[in-house]
């Protein structure tokens, strides 16, 4: 796993968006989170796209995961928010845009993955308890799209997109960390100081269902990218920087 640590969240944005930028090309196949975290990303990979640096006009999008009973117009489903903040600006077809949905069973998703060749890059927040995707503590570390119960500590963190934490839906449909792992290459961006704990443990800590996230552990091609304020609880933060400076060839 290779942990890169910049000072801030724009550094991590520019970052993130030079390593996702390498699967722009026909026929590749990315994998998008939802979230604050990528907003900046997702605006440093438009900015790109809009010069020509960047042609997403033949990319497959797969988004992580969606909230049960909320629409594609709903303006917080991961559907719409995925249109409005990157899908839209980028002039990609509507139908490139693939989503989970609650009313079919979770297989059809993975077999649509599957179809498209696999996912070559999957984007990943962190939730403050370890969670990727809506992959809750405790999920299995193979399991497949399906739905899941949100955290009440998910609740709580996402209550902010909505009116309050009641209108937050309880269920959600996720890709599963088996589904995951599966991706060629993992990349997951946290920033601020409310992620430094599951930075912590998704880098430092034993890999467990009880991080979803250390699954980045067990992957062939993890990247783990973080501001200072997320990385303030890594023991080995000065190994990182050392290793990221002085990489073999
Ligand atoms: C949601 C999403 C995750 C995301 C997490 C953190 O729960 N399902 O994919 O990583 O929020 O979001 P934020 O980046 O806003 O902290």
């Amino acid at each position: 796993m290779e942990v890169i640590i910049r000072k801030t969240a724009a550094e991590v944005a520019t970052v993130a968006a030079d390593i996702l930028g390498q699967y722009f090309r026909p026929g590749g196949v990315i994998g998008v989170a939802t979230g604050s975290t990528p907003l900046a990303t997702y605006a440093a990979i438009i900015a790109r796209a809009q010069v020509g640096i960047l042609d997403a006009s033949e990319v497959e999008f797969f988004a992580l995961d969606e909230y049960v009973g909320l629409g594609h117009d709903h303006p917080q489903s991961y559907y719409r928010t995925l249109r409005t903040e990157l899908i839209d600006p980028l002039g990609v077809e509507p139908r490139r845009l693939h989503v989970p949905d609650a009313s079919q069973a979770g297989e059809r998703y993975e077999a649509e993955i599957l179809a498209a060749g696999g996912i070559d890059c999957q984007l990943l927040g962190v939730g403050t308890n370890g969670h990727i995707g809506f992959n809750e503590p405790g999920s299995s570390l193979n399991s497949v799209t399906r739905w899941k119960t949100l955290h009440p500590q998910t609740v709580a963190d996402n209550a902010r997109f909505f009116s309050s934490a009641d209108a937050v839906p309880r269920h959600v449909i996720t890709q599963g960390l088996g589904t995951i792992q599966r991706a060629g290459h993992l990349l997951l961006i946290a920033t601020g100081d409310a992620k430094r704990n599951a930075v912590a443990g998704l880098v430092e800590g034993p890999l467990s269902a009880a991080c979803p996230a250390s699954i980045m552990q067990w992957h062939r091609h993890a990247t783990v990218v973080v501001d200072g304020a997320a990385a303030a609880g890594l023991k080995n933060r000065e190994y990182y920087e050392f290793a990221e400076a002085n990489k073999p060839n």
